[in-house]
């Protein structure tokens, strides 16, 4: 039997061109997608967009387009995206997609039918760029305006008909909930944020809008609008053919296994979702992963602040595969993060071109010229080639208790220390000064380039193209990835000749060099 794993990004608005936050949460999730997915897992892997609500009308309006003409073409975008990053989600919901509409229209049913709604007025303030209600004490002047206090951006006031959640009447319950289920709020260090705030007591939450047209009408009451926040959490189960409880996708793969979103929308993840799902009656996910922001200098990355570092012009100049590692390794994994080219190239040049690609060069070489491109099969592990080989077997099961903890910077600093050790190791034991004994030559070239194998699938959730090219040296392919494989030190006596595979990084040129 297959174990299941299902993990989401946020989906994105497409009131602007994907920029480096939207790539990070994505290339993050992907990273746990292709991790799971070569631990044997049966991964479902959702991105998409979130297409409705005031802040896209706007959007459209100042373009002189239609909505929905609008979304097509900047949700294609963030579809090439996914592509770009080499994304390996299996499916993209677009929330103007009947599928979507209809799953929505259900559940609002659903909390109609649970005496979770009621019709009332909701006069107070509204942040457009969140999408988001706040009261009195949220907000602060600035500029002669009225904005968030905690976002900063500006808010209107709102007076008007609307439905509301009863989510005062879920206080208790997700308190219930948080405390049964610890790791629910992730990392810890949010936690306390949501809790201190439900504690601080839930006031129902004004869930559809009278004013604009923009969004999935309410059933029975065609002038109201569902509120854009309630509509987009949805797409993680419309995805999945909800309402029908029985569809395969929908029992595999609910509970998500993780919703991996930026801090910022935690509010709506780690509160109003699971108060939706509970009042439905539909288990809550697993998990919420609030990661932190990349940051441009001190600020955080975004369009209204003009501070992009355009992901495809990265893409194009260095490839994504180091993008993808410099993310994941330089961004500690739950906290902000600042980016900059300059210490892209550095990671470039010392771990990618210097520590891996350099060590797969080495060995290849050295096998073609001494081992005439044969992988050595006369071969006696000696105690220092036993150690370093065991240490993958000895921490197997402790790297995957930490991607399961979402430790990403444990996993990488395993990985960072491993080339160092298979680089020491190459160099101190001299094969090149062994050629009076070729059981020990061999014995060294054979163990270094297990080393490698064992390293490039590591690799292969971070880099995946290049932990591929590497793995060629081998003749293995893609569905060949597999973890447990690493624990194996005689995976190569079954392969006979060795590939000479191109450089797999180029070092960049810096102005000092
Ligand atoms: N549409 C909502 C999410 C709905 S999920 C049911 C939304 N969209 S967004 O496009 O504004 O943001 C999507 C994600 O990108 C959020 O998780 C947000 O935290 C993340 N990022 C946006 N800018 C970011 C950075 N500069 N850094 C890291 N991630 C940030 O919110």
């Amino acid at each position: 039997m297959h174990k299941n794993f299902y993990i989401t990004t946020p989906i994105y608005y497409p009131s602007a061109r994907p920029h480096m936050g939207h790539a990070y949460s994505s290339i993050i999730a992907d990273f746990f997608a292709r991790f799971k997915r070569i631990d044997g897992f049966k991964v479902n892997f959702l991105t998409g967009t979130d297409e409705h609500g005031l802040k896209i009308q706007r959007a459209a309006e100042q373009k002189g387009l239609d909505p929905l003409k609008f979304c097509d073409e900047i949700s294609q975008t963030f579809r090439d995206l996914s592509k770009t990053l080499n994304l390996t989600n299996n499916d993209f919901i677009r929330t103007t997609e009947l599928r979507h509409i209809n799953s929505v229209q259900y559940l609002w049913n659903e909390l109609e039918k649970s005496n979770d709604i009621y019709l009332s007025k909701y006069s107070g303030w509204y942040s457009i760029s969140d999408e988001a209600f706040y009261s009195d004490d949220e907000v602060e002047n600035f500029d002669g305006k009225k904005r968030s206090i905690n976002s900063k951006s500006f808010v209107e006031w709102v007076d008007e008909e609307s439905y509301f959640f009863r989510l005062s009447k879920w206080e208790k319950p997700l308190l219930k909930y948080y405390a049964d289920n610890p790791d629910f709020i992730s990392p810890p260090s949010r936690k306390n944020e949501v809790i201190s705030f439900v504690k601080g007591g839930l006031k129902d939450l004004s869930i559809s809008r009278k004013s604009f047209t923009w969004g999935i009408k309410v059933p029975k009451d065609k002038d109201h609008i569902i509120y854009v926040w309630l509509d987009a959490l949805t797409n993680y189960i419309s995805a999945l053919n909800y309402p029908d409880l029985n569809d395969s996708l929908f029992k595999n793969f609910w509970p998500a296994s993780i919703h991996l979103i930026g801090k910022d929308i935690l509010r709506f993840h780690a509160i109003y979702w699971p108060a939706f799902l509970l009042a439905a009656k539909i288990p809550p996910p697993k998990k919420i992963y609030g990661h932190g922001w990349i940051l441009s200098g001190e600020e955080k990355m975004s369009k209204s602040k003009g501070n992009i570092l355009d992901p495809i012009e990265i893409i194009d100049k260095y490839g994504i595969d180091p993008l993808r590692y410099y993310l994941i390794k330089e961004v500690s994994f739950g906290n902000d993060g600042n980016i900059s080219q300059e210490r892209l190239e550095d990671c470039i040049n010392s771990d990618l071109a210097n520590n891996f690609g350099n060590l797969c060069q080495r060995v290849t070489t050295f096998t073609l010229n001494n081992c005439n491109g044969t992988i050595p099969k006369e071969i006696k592990f000696e105690k220092d080639d036993l150690k370093i080989l065991n240490k993958f077997k000895d921490n197997l099961n402790i790297i995957r208790q930490k991607i399961d903890n979402q430790d990403i910077n444990f996993y990488i600093d395993y990985i960072v220390n491993s080339l160092f050790e298979a680089n020491k190791y190459f160099n101190d034991q001299e094969p090149w000064k062994k050629k009076d004994d070729l059981v020990r030559l061999n014995t060294i070239v054979y163990a270094t380039l297990e080393i490698v194998r064992k390293i490039s699938i590591l690799l292969y959730p971070i880099i995946p193209e290049s932990s591929l090219k590497a793995l060629k040296i081998f003749q293995l392919q893609e569905k060949d990835v597999n973890l447990s494989s690493i624990v194996n030190n005689d995976f190569l006596l079954k392969v006979d000749k060795i590939n000479k595979i191109d450089i797999l990084f180029q070092k960049i040129k810096k102005n000092n060099d």
